[in-house]
């Protein structure tokens, strides 16, 4: 049997979300020759925002790859609510016309149910998306759950990704579009139960049916800083640059408005993730936001160190991860 040719590339964030994931795999599309793209963890909690002819588009269960017509399917790691995923298609058919003839959805993909939204209607004590997220994989894992292959308006959609990767024998390219970050992992976050229900790891990836020897590039993003959203306390209230940060980066996150806790980069944590991941590339976006703000520091254990200035910092980058290719990227209104 002859082996397909199958080549993967992988956007994961390396904290806990909320990067820039969007940006980087719209760009990576456009210089690409993707056959494919696939979602592979979480559903409405994630929130991915990039700019097309100018114009600025959230997506949160549909893969960026739809808007340029590359095939994209929701995978089976993802949990989809139903009616928030056509409002998300109506939303996107604004840009996109015929944007229903690139989407497809995983036969074994998961649904959030309107019970697993009830659940989540007042404050949640972790302080979650509400979307419904953690007990529809409760459900799913208790063998409970209700899979999208059960839902009628989905059917000209479905696809089994057996047949879609293992059966053909065209050339495949394929982008994944991580969700979350790896700080909010289920097994891997530093901070469980401060995490979100799947994996969002480089193997929650592969059990999604990619075949693992087809790993190519695994591209992290990160911000100079790092946000979180959720009731752990993260930003330190005795610092106001950490305030002025929030401001200037306009930290507000997309699927919930809520404004975003900042703290310097945890140097540890991005170590962490380079090497569980295997990573071959980091970008780090928005930049511009620490040259406006004009401090640069990075926490490193329980201590803030102060890299003076913005070489200083990616100095200090290049130095620690000297076998990966870093990219820097500034707000697109900058560049
Ligand atoms: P859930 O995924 O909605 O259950 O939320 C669990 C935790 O993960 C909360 O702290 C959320 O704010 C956080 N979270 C979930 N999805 C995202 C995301 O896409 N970006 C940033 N934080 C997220
Ligand atoms: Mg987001």
């Amino acid at each position: 049997m002859q082996a397909r040719k199958f080549a993967t590339d992988v956007v994961l964030c390396a904290s806990f979300g909320d990067s820039g994931k969007g940006r980087v795999v719209a760009d990576k599309i456009k210089a690409g020759s993707y056959t494919h793209a696939m979602r592979a963890c979480g559903g409405g909690n994630a929130g991915h925002q990039f700019y097309m002819s100018g114009k600025k588009i959230t997506t949160h269960v549909v893969p960026t790859g739809a808007l340029f017509g590359v095939r994209s399917i929701i995978g089976p790691g993802c949990v989809i609510n139903e009616a928030g995923f056509w409002k998300e298609v109506a939303d996107l058919q604004r840009f996109k016309p015929d944007i229903l003839d690139h989407i497809r959805i995983a036969k074994n993909a998961h649904m959030v149910e309107l019970r697993h939204l009830e659940e989540e209607t007042g404050e949640t004590k972790i302080g979650t998306t509400r979307q419904g997220i953690g007990p529809a994989y409760r459900d799913k894992h208790a063998r409970v759950g209700m899979r999208a292959e059960s839902v009628a308006s989905f059917e000209p959609l479905l696809v089994d990704i057996y047949e879609e990767f293992y059966r053909g024998s065209e050339p495949i390219e394929l982008l994944i579009e991580g969700a979350q970050g790896l700080g909010l992992d289920i097994a891997w976050s530093p901070h469980y139960p401060y995490c979100t229900s799947s994996h969002t790891d480089v193997g929650g990836i592969i059990s999604n049916g990619v075949p693992h020897t087809s790993l190519r590039h695994i591209c992290l993003v990160c911000k100079p800083y790092d946000t979180y959203v959720g009731t752990r306390e993260f930003q330190d209230r005795s610092d106001p640059i950490l305030d002025q940060i929030a401001d200037v980066g306009h930290e507000y996150g997309s699927t919930t408005g809520r404004r975003r806790q900042v703290n310097y980069l945890d140097l540890d944590l991005l170590t962490r993730s380079v090497q569980m991941s295997c990573a071959t590339h980091l970008t780090v976006n928005k930049m511009d936001i620490l040259q406006q703000v004009g401090v640069w520091k990075v926490r490193v254990g329980s201590k803030v160190a102060d890299v003076e200035s913005e070489n200083g910092f990616k100095n200090l980058l290049e130095n620690r991860f000297p076998h990966l290719q870093i990219n820097y990227n500034y707000s697109p209104e900058h560049s």
